[in-house]
């Protein structure tokens, strides 16, 4: 018989080894939770050095957007979680807004793509190999709600977001066969320290009329939880979302379909 605890399926992650990158705060912090209730074995990372990982989670000190860090993620994982990884949660993410897309120089290009698209890219083809042995695995990449309305200061952002949403659509039907899933979620906004950062920056650059107001209250009343989204990423790693793939769940309180 399925419980349920605290919003959980109990332990039915049981067994299962998840690893979550950004995980000390905000959306990741919470997906950690939720993994560490429903019975995961839980690895966790972020640039800042241990201590803020949530209780029971196993940390490592990593920067995901190098191609070092994921090595070190990988390797990490080999010793924490016996070199099985079942789960796969690609969180870490974010960019700071700048006054239009001519502001955007090379170099946030290139950071906006490496820690919002190519770090995932790294991370799983370093860990599918393994999944593919085992012939199951689940992977979730976070993307943004703001790839359905790109504008000007965060293009960089929603573009390597847009990237990671189409390369997760793909990866999902490569590895279907080999019984992977693969689904992105698609917050909206949130409240955490990065992304009350970012709309404080973003009001700061005084956004042009047209633009998303960053002041706008979703449809449902209020901003999301980061559980909000960690609830949408427990269902879709747990076998309660054993037929989907490919998908791509959008979780912002009606935001974003109202046009
Ligand atoms: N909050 C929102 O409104 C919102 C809306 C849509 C989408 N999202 C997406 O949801 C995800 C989480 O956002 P959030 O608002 O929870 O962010 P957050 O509050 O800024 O937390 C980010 C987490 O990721 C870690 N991190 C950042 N860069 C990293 C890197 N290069 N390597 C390893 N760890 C890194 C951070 O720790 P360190 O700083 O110590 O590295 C922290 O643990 C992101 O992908 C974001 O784009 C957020």
């Amino acid at each position: 018989m399925t419980s349920y605890e605290n919003g959980s399926v109990t332990r039915e992650l049981a067994g299962r080894r998840a690893l979550v990158t950004g995980g000390t705060r905000g959306i990741g912090a919470a997906v950690v939770r939720r993994l560490l209730d429903a019975g995961a074995q839980v690895l966790t990372t972020a640039r800042s050095a241990t201590g803020t990982a949530p209780q029971g989670a196993a940390f490592v000190q990593a920067d995901v957007s190098t191609r070092a860090g994921a090595e070190a993620l990988a390797s990490a994982a080999g010793e924490v979680l016996g070199g099985v990884v079942d789960i796969v949660v690609h969180n870490a993410g974010g960019a700071r807004p700048h006054e239009g897309v001519l502001a955007i120089a090379d170099e946030d290009w290139q950071d906006a793509l490496d820690l919002n698209f190519l770090a995932s890219v790294r991370l799983d083809s370093l860990l599918v190999p393994g999944m593919r042995e085992r012939r199951s695995g689940s992977i979730v990449h976070v993307s943004s709600a703001a790839v359905l309305t790109p504008v000007g200061p965060f293009l960089h952002y929603t573009a390597a977001k847009a990237a990671l949403e189409n390369y997760s659509r793909g990866l999902a039907q490569e590895l279907a066969p080999s019984g992977i899933r693969v689904n992105t979620v698609t917050p909206g906004r949130v409240a955490t320290p990065g992304g009350e950062a970012t709309r404080e920056q973003w009001a700061r650059l005084n956004a042009a009329p047209g633009q998303v107001n960053a002041d706008d209250t979703p449809p449902l009343g209020r901003d999301g939880r980061p559980d909000d989204i960690a609830q949408a990423v427990s269902f879709l790693v747990s076998d309660r979302a054993s037929w989907l793939t490919g998908t791509s769940l959008v979780v912002d309180g009606g935001e974003f379909s109202r046009g």
